[in-house]
């Protein structure tokens, strides 16, 4: 079949055959389709979309491109989480030992930064040591052993997904219903997962902006789990503004760490609780989700969620020293304050560009093979709501230049101040 003809039939709102999509994703891990025809093919989807068939057989043919891990070996329900991308969103780096530390494996396998988004693995590896590469046998005795581990795709899990990611981050096509839906279920069904949460984001930072559009993700990722038996739910978070305070990768750990100190800010802990709650309910630790959100909060209390974070850094080559002394990792040299120019309410913190500002500061990727400085980043001071004087920051910029013009007039332009500000929900929706 030739390229040509398949983009094509794409372009022009056809329907593909299991046949063509096989093709399509044979030739992307083969090397044999170029480049610019995979661009051109996900731009064509991008633009007509794909049927509910053609989201499935993209998924498998993009499992099948490589391994599928056999956990069987490792004791208990596995349970796993997956976002869709958002802006502070470092939501799994407290979750998985929170989860671990009530015994339930959790073999999470992460993404990288992904358009004005942060990527878990990227947040990690500004742990002096921690590596997200590690072999498929060292990833399962991990879990067995220390019951989490966060790792890339490494190895041979989902090779189109990496191929593809890498050039949907690169040709805008990232945020469609068809990709998102295919890259995340492709990697999870192959890590061999029994139990799955999706936190579908919405809003300005989220790549689904509107709660129409991520209520149809969501749908699209949990029909595609449930068809290969996987016990698989979403529910749809809000992502107008960025999740928690820090922005960046350093900065982001660290948060972390306070979130299992039990000194993190009050939204994404409340995320994680909640996220936290649904995993042990998928893995029969606890009959409801009000006993299985106290028995996470119980791990944050007794420190044991802290322990395991520990092990888990270690076990993965990490300084565990971070947990006290978060200054081991990257540090920038300057912290510039950027002031309220008016007093009121803040009313508007538009996520995608403060993801933005920090990718622009050298915290994410505007080019495949771009090197992140993982000290820079955001810290915000202030959140819709929140009242503020002139003259008070509304956020410390941290960076490696002194010169912050451009940065300071993108974040003056999507911070507003009002009298008064919609107050915002949290959680949306919750998807079976
Ligand atoms: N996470 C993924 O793994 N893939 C996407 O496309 C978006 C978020």
């Amino acid at each position: 079949m030739r390229m040509v003809d398949i983009i094509d039939k794409k372009r022009n709102g056809g329907e593909l055959t299991a046949d063509e999509i096989q093709d399509f994703v044979s030739g992307v891990v083969s090397g044999e389709i170029p480049d610019y025809q995979t661009s051109a093919f996900l731009m064509a989807t991008y633009f007509q979309d794909m049927t509910d068939a053609e989201r499935s057989e993209l998924t498998m043919a993009m499992m099948k491109s490589g391994d599928h891990l056999d956990l069987s070996s490792i004791d208990g329900i596995k349970a796993d989480k997956h976002s869709t991308g958002g802006v502070g969103d470092k939501t799994s780096i407290p979750l998985a030992p929170i989860v671990a530390a009530l015994g339930i494996p959790v073999p999470m396998i992460s993404g990288r930064g992904l358009g004005h988004t942060g990527g878990t693995l990227d947040k990690l590896e500004a742990i002096p040591g921690y590596t997200v590469e590690i072999s498929e046998q060292d990833f399962i005795n991990q879990v067995q052993d220390v019951k989490c581990a966060i790792v890339g795709a490494t190895g041979n899990i989902a090779p189109a997904d990496k191929k593809i990611y890498a050039l949907r981050d690169v040709t805008d096509t990232v945020d469609s219903i068809p990709l998102i839906a295919s890259s995340i279920m492709s990697k999870k069904i192959a890590s061999g997962t029994d139990a799955l949460v999706i936190d579908v984001k919405t809003g300005s930072g989220a790549f689904m902006k509107t709660l129409d559009d991520s209520r149809e993700l969501a749908h699209a990722l949990v029909e595609i789990g449930k068809g290969v038996g996987m016990d698989c739910m979403a529910i749809i978070s809000d992502m107008n503004q960025p999740l928690g305070n820090a922005i960046g990768n350093a900065l982001e750990i660290k948060e972390s760490i306070d979130i299992l100190k039990g000194k993190g800010p009050a939204d994404i802990t409340d995320l994680v609780l909640t996220l936290g709650a649904h995993m042990v309910v998928m893995a029969k630790k606890a009959p409801d989700l009000k006993t299985a959100r106290a028995m996470c909060a119980g791990t944050i209390q007794d420190g044991s969620a802290l322990q395991k974070f520990g092990d888990m850094v270690a076990a993965q080559g990490g300084d565990r020293n971070v947990i006290d002394h978060p200054e081991i990792m990257p540090q920038a040299k300057y912290q510039i304050e950027l002031p309220a120019k008016t007093s009121g309410v803040v009313s508007k913190v538009a996520a995608d560009e403060m993801g933005i500002a920090s990718m622009l500061l050298g915290g994410g990727r505007q080019k495949a093979d771009d090197q992140l400085d993982y000290a820079v980043g955001i810290m915000m001071h202030k959140k819709i709501g929140d009242s503020v004087q002139a003259g008070e920051s509304l956020l410390t910029i941290y960076s490696d230049r002194e010169d912050m013009a451009e940065i300071k007039d993108l974040l003056y332009a999507n911070i507003e101040i009002s009298d008064t500000a919609e107050p915002l929900t949290l959680i949306h929706e919750t998807i079976r």
